[in-house]
């Protein structure tokens, strides 16, 4: 059975965080350590927002500010699925909650072209950063190709609104999208009786 309750925490305590400070680097910091807490248990997602899809990742809004300044969403991978190489253009956070990530950095030249940087892992309780004009393009894949993989992302704005870019690697060629999201609901943080139930 699950509890909401930590994700509940996670949403007032960054609130409150994004309520005291106008600085980036602060917020990403005092954000990723709130959402390496959340991703160090795996017992609150409800399975409505964990549930993979065959044909492509889902990405379930879990929660969006009533101001729009920032939003969480679960991202189900199925086994082998990925992502296009893409932008986001405000600051991300991406925390790991089950399975492996694979995360390939991209830089673009002048001319319009990219180079992939790095490629790194992410395992189940690290925190990732995503920082328009420091590290905003890169490809995210499920390293595993049996089983599913889940993360927690937190975004600078209502991220499945935002307006921002496919890119082919090869050519540079740009493609706009909005994502928007894979569901019609989002979670229900506010039955606190269940919790009082469940004590
Ligand atoms: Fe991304």
């Amino acid at each position: 059975m699950t509890t909401i309750s930590p994700l509940r925490d996670f949403i007032v305590e960054f609130t409150k965080i994004h309520d005291s400070t106008r600085d980036l680097q602060t917020l990403q910091a005092k954000g990723a350590s709130l959402l390496n807490t959340l991703v160090s248990r795996d017992d609150w997602l409800p399975e409505e927002f964990a549930r993979p899809n065959p044909e492509r990742y889902s990405q379930y809004l879990l929660h969006c500010d009533p101001l729009e300044r920032f939003s969480v969403v679960s991202f189900v991978w199925g086994p082998g699925q990925k992502t296009p190489l893409h932008d986001h253009r405000v600051w991300g956070l991406i925390g790991m909650l089950r399975g492996r990530e694979s995360e390939t950095q991209f830089e673009r030249d002048a001319d319009g072209h990219f180079r992939a940087t790095e490629t790194t892992f992410l395992e189940p309780g690290e925190v990732a950063a995503l920082t328009p004009g420091v590290n905003d393009y890169h490809q995210v894949a499920n390293a595993f190709e049996d089983r599913i993989s889940i993360s927690i992302h937190v975004y600078g704005a209502n991220i499945g609104g935002v307006a921002r870019a496919t890119y082919d690697p090869e050519t540079g060629k740009e493609k706009s999208f909005i994502s928007g999201y894979s569901s019609e609901e989002i979670p229900n943080l506010w039955d606190r009786s269940r919790e009082r139930h469940a004590a």
